[in-house]
């Protein structure tokens, strides 16, 4: 039984396989939240202290006892209006304008199986595998209940948090601000690392302290963005990628959202998580619900390491669903960086001969197929093929491309609407537009409300009209700005931002119910909606529109810490790079891409024959490798951003197979030799270098690591194949 309930003193345990989670729900009714770590064994209220403090008011049924305040206690769920000063979970605006709501415990349910959220992506679990505890809090005034979920995954140390708020009064109610997780710690120091970036560089770490006053990370961009990820670590401060406590926070949605950490007056701190509150203002009439999305949480006290390792794989095989779950994928070739928007039908055929001819499986025919394209100025929304362009049928193109063994895939992006368009013209109030006022434009597009049911239901006609017209195999669902213009001429205000991802999250859901066999690859201006959200829906997200190996190591290395290699597509694109103007050599760009759902995105007629074969192997090493990199273990062997060389390994399950990677990222005269020190093999075995026969014992190769060769030349990488001899 993972979720114990203790009847006399109304302490609910949820255990996973290496941690606790423990809450209360005290005299008073407020559900206190006593401890998350590693397993222990007792009831952890004596944690709990109450002291007369100044200024930290006491609730009215305490009495005359001034030391019981919400201002210091730990909770599972703080709103505000209840004397808790700290940044809250929720504020519920009521009919009268006041901001409060008095949550306290009406009783709670335990169920089998992991719940799951209509309309939201969630983790999902077989019913062995998980138990689902609901806890109800109710606001006695305004009638509003708060469902708390908590989904225990035991053998996967993986506890999901969400909650569902009613409104079971007779007025309407305001929702202001509302997370799905909170984490109360009563002591200790911690950092936060968090995930920013911009444009072409996303993910980029920023460790720091949690100080008093409030840090705040999020997005109000409409999606979850590429200005910081709705993922974050709360670390103690020494905890290393080895060794130390830390805690892992993982927003299953993809647009909007808050995270906020908070040092409060007495030391104690607060980290919550959930929807941004600016934008949002959502009402609910008498009878309605909202479900926040939820918030995946992990512990681990053996660094960051094991906490990647846990989301890895609650990722690749409890949120990412369908046919390609931990299966390979197809390696492919995208036109993008190979032709932009100049290409014909005959340039298609031309690169899935060159596919055929190199091992690659499929080729991808990006934007420019459709309406009137011929840059990014015009046709969004216009899904119909540009025959005079291909020269010819979508259906023939896909004929011949499949004829040459080459699989077809395409590009598409129907959340968005050009202005020139025939369907801007036919339609212009189907865009997210504030009455009165001109849009703000961004890649000169503007963004249907995808709120709105006519809308999605009409630009899903046209992309099942696409699709149905060839054997399409894959699609590029792109998400290229920022939204703007938060107003919907249908949709009532304060529920846009929230409704328009439900309205994606439901085309998608209606795309996978009728192509269960698509592989949809996410992409929003590279990995501007890199989340758990669309992970749900797509198994793979194009990584970042920035393609230059050296940046990608340190890309795919904030990526790496929540989400598993397979969710990164990573393609091997031309020398010099098209966004830093960089030469790596192909080899180099080879071993980079093989760190994610690989793929090419270049010209390979312009390639030498050498090259070619160069190409050719790597996509047979790549095939030989993927279900290593799949099923087994991934390991951050160095910090790229501090470090000389960018390295990790992945390790069987079984810990009989494993492949390191390394790249070299400085080149001085005379330099210090790099040893790179593997990890999670077996100490004891030996393994042997695929290659060169080499013999090592596991903690050899562990203890003192491997001697890097000095090569004269920029940016040499190394991969080496160990093989457990019997
Ligand atoms: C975005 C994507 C690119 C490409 C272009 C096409 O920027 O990230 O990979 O598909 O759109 O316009």
């Amino acid at each position: 039984m993972a979720i114990r309930y203790q009847f006399e003193n109304r302490i609910f345990t949820l255990d996973t396989a290496h941690t606790s989670y423990q809450m209360k729900a005290d005299d008073y009714g407020f559900l206190l939240h006593l401890y998350y770590g590693a397993r222990v064994y007792g009831n952890m209220d004596y944690l709990l202290t109450c002291y007369d403090r100044g200024f930290s008011g006491n609730p009215s049924d305490a009495g005359n006892d001034r030391t019981y305040s919400m201002d210091a206690l730990p909770q599972e769920y703080p709103v505000m209006g209840v004397g808790d000063f700290r940044n809250n979970a929720l504020i519920i605006r009521n009919v009268d304008g006041s901001d409060c709501c008095d949550l306290r415990y009406v009783g709670h349910e335990t169920k089998k199986g992991k719940y799951g959220l209509p309309g939201l992506p969630a983790v999902y679990a077989d019913c062995g595998e998980a138990e689902t505890l609901e806890v109800y809090l109710e606001d006695r005034i305004s009638g509003v209940r708060v469902t708390l979920l908590y989904g225990v995954l035991e053998e996967a140390d993986i506890i999901t948090r969400s909650a569902v708020i009613e409104n079971r009064g007779k007025d309407c109610v305001t929702v202001e601000k509302a997370a799905s997780a909170c984490l109360d710690f009563l002591t200790g120091s911690f950092d936060m690392l968090s995930f920013y970036g911009r444009h072409t560089m996303e993910r980029n770490l920023q460790r720091q302290e949690i100080r008093h006053g409030a840090y705040a990370i999020g997005s109000r961009r409409g999606a979850s963005s590429h200005q910081y990820n709705p993922a974050v670590i709360v670390a103690d401060r020494h905890t290393t990628e080895e060794s130390g406590r830390c805690y892992g926070l993982l927003f299953v949605y993809s647009g909007n959202f808050l995270c906020e950490a908070e040092k409060d007056q007495y030391d104690q701190t607060r980290v919550l998580m959930g929807l941004q509150d600016d934008l949002f203002h959502y009402p609910l009439e008498p009878g309605e619900k909202l479900a926040i999305p939820e918030t995946v949480l992990s512990f681990s006290d053996q660094g960051f390491g094991t906490l990647s390792t846990r989301f890895h794989r609650c990722i690749g095989g409890h949120i990412c669903r369908g046919r390609y779950r931990n299966a390979p994928r197809p390696v492919l070739l995208n036109s993008w960086e190979t032709a932009y928007f100049s290409f014909d039908g005959s340039t298609i055929l031309k690169l899935a001969k060159s596919a055929a001819d190199l091992g690659i499986d499929m080729i991808v025919m990006d934007d420019g197929w459709f309406g009137k394209r011929e840059d990014d100025n015009s046709g969004l929304g216009d899904w119909q093929v540009n025959e005079k362009k291909l020269g010819c049928t979508l259906h023939e193109l896909t004929e011949k491309v499949n004829r040459l063994g080459v699989k077809f895939g395409i590009w598409i992006e129907p959340e968005m609407v050009s202005e020139d368009s025939e369907l801007y013209r036919a339609h212009p109030d189907w865009i997210l537009q504030i009455p009165g006022r001109e849009p703000v434009r961004c890649r000169n597009q503007l963004v249907l409300d995808f709120s709105r049911a006519e809308v999605r239901d009409h630009i899903f006609g046209q992309i099942c009209g696409i699709l149905d017209q060839g054997k399409i195999e894959y699609v590029k669902w792109d998400m290229n700005r920022s939204i703007v213009d938060v107003y919907s001429m249908e949709t009532c205000q304060g529920k846009v931002t929230y409704d328009y991802m439900l309205g994606v999250y439901d085309f998608l859901e209606r795309l996978l119910q009728r192509y269960p066999d698509i592989l949809i690859e996410g992409c929003s201006g590279g990995g501007g909606r890199f989340d758990a959200g669309m992970l749900y829906y797509t198994p793979q997200i194009w990584c970042s529109d920035n393609t230059d190996a050296l940046d990608r190591l340190r890309i795919q290395y904030g990526t790496s810490f929540f989400y598993p290699a397979c969710a990164a597509a990573s393609h091997v694109s031309a020398a010099p790079n098209h966004q830093t103007g960089r030469s790596v050599s192909l080899h180099t760009r080879g071993v980079v891409a093989m760190a994610g759902a690989f793929g090419y995105e270049l010209d390979p007629e312009k390639l030498s024959e050498e090259e070619k074969e160069t190409v050719r192997e790597q996509v047979w090493q790549y095939k030989s490798w993927e279900m290593l990199m799949l099923r087994g273990r991934y390991y951050r062997l160095s910090d790229p951003f501090s470090e000389s060389f960018a390295a990790w390994a992945f390790v069987s399950e079984e810990k009989d197979r494993a492949l390191l990677s390394v790249v070299m990222l400085e080149m001085h005269g005379n330099m210090p030799v790099s040893y790179v020190k593997l990890r999670g093999l077996d100490p004891e075995s030996v393994y042997r270098d695929v290659k060169n026969g080499g013999r090592y014992y596991g903690a050899d190769l562990m203890e003192a690591g491997l001697p890097m060769p000095m090569e004269l030349k920029e940016y040499p990488a190394y991969q080496m194949e160990l093989m457990r001899e019997a």
